[in-house]
């Protein structure tokens, strides 16, 4: 592979698939969102996707070694030179070891949304996505208020990890096994914080302003 590596990193319901669609169409990054990989396999009925529907609906995490494998596979097959956006991955310590060794010469930036956990419920709660086309809406806002997305027109859906005690043991696991991870890069430099909880515009603004910056 070849191109900077930035992860999008933060609690469920942060907001990194809500900026990571912004920073695709701004700089051209290439995306790779495990849950979106793990949803569409899901959605397809494929081998992958049968052995990890419990494990997803249950908000558990799915093993390091299935995930750690779409992402060497990703990313060993493309050279992308204007960087790559992770986006939900690494999620645990033994992944953030595993990237070091995919990713070899290429560095690697993390950029962290931190937002309170009771706007967290809130915001996971409320939202609705596109089966389709993966446009991310909350019912907060009035883009999603006809109940179609107004890219494709596709109905909206809740997604069906986003109920209130499957969002607790997300947080829990989030807690316990992801925020560790943040260590492990806070110690190497390369790492930013960014206040999450602001208007998606505003958060943007301090986003990209890091991402032009790492791409110098
Ligand atoms: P994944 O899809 O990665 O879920 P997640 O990390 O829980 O993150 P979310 O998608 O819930 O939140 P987000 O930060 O993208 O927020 P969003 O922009 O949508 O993973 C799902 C599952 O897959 C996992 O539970 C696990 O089972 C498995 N998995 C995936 N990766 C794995 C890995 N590496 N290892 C093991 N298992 C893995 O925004 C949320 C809502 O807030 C939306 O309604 C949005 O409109 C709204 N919103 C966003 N920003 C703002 C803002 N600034 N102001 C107001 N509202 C906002």
């Amino acid at each position: 592979m070849k191109g900077k590596v930035i992860i999008l990193f933060g609690s469920p319901g942060a907001g990194k698939g809500t900026q990571a669609r912004r920073l695709v169409q701004e700089f051209g990054l290439k995306h790779i969102s495990t849950g979106e990989i793990l949803r569409a396999e899901v959605r397809d009925g494929s081998e992958l996707g049968k052995k990890v529907q419990e494990i997803m609906e249950a908000g558990e995490l799915v093993p390091d070694e299935l995930v750690n494998e779409i992402i060497r596979k990703r990313m060993n097959d493309s050279h992308c030179e204007s960087g790559f956006l992770l986006d939900g991955y690494p999620r645990t310590v033994q992944q953030a070891e595993e990237l070091r060794a995919i990713a070899g010469e290429s560095p690697v930036f993390v950029i962290n949304l931190l937002v309170d956990e009771k706007v967290i419920l809130d915001r996971l709660s409320g939202r609705l996505s596109c089966p389709q086309c993966g446009k991310i809406y909350n019912v907060a806002s009035s883009a999603s208020a006809g109940g179609a997305c107004e890219n494709c027109g596709a109905q909206l859906v809740q997604r069906r990890d986003d109920r209130g005690e499957i969002i607790a043991e997300r947080l829990r696991i989030y807690r316990e096994q992801t925020r560790p991870v943040i260590n492990f890069y806070s110690s190497r430099g390369n790492y930013f914080v960014v206040d999450g909880s602001r208007e998606v515009g505003e958060v943007f603004q301090s986003v990209a302003r890091i991402v032009g910056e790492i791409r110098g």
